[in-house]
């Protein structure tokens, strides 16, 4: 090629008119004896180029072949073509073929067991480039919205000795010659101790659930958005929980709209969270609701399951923080308030339900600072209250009240992209049944 400049396929849409250099992946490709036609992509967009065989008289051969997915460099002029799929035409004066594609294994209408085979290919769909550039931006959100309010990145270890969102979904691993080491379900019991150093801090982070429940929103491997803070009660929780929420939100109507476009997903949907003041309501308030409002009777003290929070979910066009559940339902950690009912104990934690059925989004709470509650309830889940010495100790020099919150990556991109399955949250998901490729 010439010493032209390559630019990206959105720069010469937006460039419009005269000479351009681009390369990419041939997404789409038809021709005649005369003329060749392939639809150029690369990471920003695609665009219509033409060949003319008269000006490739020695390359026709392999350009007549060029296959699906080959590699191209090429230089021409770019002019309006109403008729081509992005507005925009490029008439090629130069060429190189940087690799003819094998004959690519996905086309169309190909079942989800074979694209979740070939899901190293898959990626370079139009619907997953989109999605993973959301989650690009989502991440990047994440960051800002906890680097501008004064926390520090901070990271727990992945193999742990304990665990804190319960046996049942934990990971044992062979680690040597020993026993009861496991993968991180959370950061949270390896956080709190470091809220007496930095006092506010986040992670992004791989957490692992062993869910046997093969639904549409459990992965086993998932990125955690999790955040721990000193000196904070519980309102400032779930306030966090919204601020960073609102952030996101804001960040991807900003830098993605056309990536929801592609993913058909209609930004006026997402609006109301960057604009509105999520609703916060009570265990007992949903109860009411579910009763009133469907007819669903839920006896008090018992869990509220994913069809409970979908209903809920039908009543607001944001999130909505659900607190005070019943302590029988939460973790051993999550804080008793004073006003707790003897009778019915109430713990200071919150579930943010997304809108639309996408179900539990954050989960967090104001943090027990008892110390005799937390070794009583460790002890009532069965487990060894010296496994965690190390995690009481957080309670023994310098108690102070705390409180944080864990938010699933790939449950937030699912809602934003308003998503059928989690799966395509994550460029390689693991299920019970999918850990390969
Ligand atoms: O509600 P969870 O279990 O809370 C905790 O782990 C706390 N220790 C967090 C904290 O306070 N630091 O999980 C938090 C969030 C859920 O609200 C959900 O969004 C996501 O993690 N999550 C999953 N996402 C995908 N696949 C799974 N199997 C998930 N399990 C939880
Ligand atoms: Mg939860």
């Amino acid at each position: 090629m010439s010493a032209m400049k390559f630019i990206s396929i959105r720069e010469a849409l937006e460039k419009g008119s005269g000479k351009v250099a681009l390369r990419g992946w041939v997404y789409r490709e038809r021709g005649s004896n005369v003329l060749k036609f392939i639809v150029l992509r690369d990471s920003t967009d695609i665009i219509q180029c033409v060949l003319d065989k008269a000006k490739f008289e020695k390359q026709w051969d392999s350009i007549d072949k060029l296959t699906i997915e080959s590699s191209v460099e090429l230089e021409g002029e770019i002019k309006k073509e109403p008729r081509a799929p992005t507005g925009f035409e490029i008439q090629v004066d130069k060429l190189v073929i940087v690799q003819t594609a094998e004959p690519f294994p996905i086309a169309k209408d190909q079942s989800i067991e074979f694209l979740a085979d070939n899901r190293h290919l898959w990626l370079r769909s139009r619907k997953m480039t989109a999605i993973l550039k959301i989650r690009s931006t989502v991440f990047g959100a994440i960051h800002e919205y906890f680097r501008n309010n004064g926390f520090y990145e901070y990271q727990s270890p992945i193999f742990q000795s304990v665990q804190c969102e319960g046996g049942s979904t934990l990971f044992e691993v062979p680690y040597f010659e020993q026993k009861g080491v496991f993968l991180a379900q959370t950061w949270q019991l390896y956080a709190e101790p470091a809220i007496f150093s930095l006092e506010k801090i986040y992670t992004m982070a791989p957490s692992f659930r062993a869910e046997k429940s093969k639904t549409s929103r459990h992965l086993t491997e998932y990125w955690h958005a999790e955040m721990e803070v000193a000196w904070a009660n519980f309102k400032d929780i779930i306030d966090y929980g919204e601020g960073c929420l609102k952030h996101i939100v804001k960040k991807v109507l900003e830098n993605n709209k056309d990536d929801l476009k592609i993913l058909n997903r209609d930004p006026k949907k997402l609006e109301p969270t960057v604009k509105k003041k999520f609703p916060r309501i009570t265990y007992d308030d949903a109860l009411k609701l579910l009763k009133d409002k469907f007819k669903i009777i839920i006896p008090w003290g018992k869990d509220l399951r994913t069809v409970e929070e979908d209903k809920l979910s039908e009543l607001y066009d944001t999130p909505v923080a659900v607190t005070r559940y019943p302590k029988e339902v939460k973790a051993f950690y999550m804080k008793e308030p004073d006003d707790s009912d003897k009778k019915h104990p109430v713990v200071n934690g919150v579930d943010f339900i997304a809108p639309e059925h996408f179900g539990e989004i954050i989960g967090g709470s104001e943090r027990e600072s008892d110390i005799n509650k937390i070794k009583a309830r460790l002890k009532e889940q069965g487990e060894k209250v010296e496994h965690y010495d190390f995690y009481l100790d957080t309670r023994k020099y310098g108690s102070v009240p705390h409180g944080g919150f864990g938010m699933g990556a790939e449950r937030v991109i699912s809602w934003i992209c308003g998503l059928d399955n989690i799966k395509d949250a994550i460029p390689f998901p693991r299920t019970m049944i999918r850990w390969k490729p």
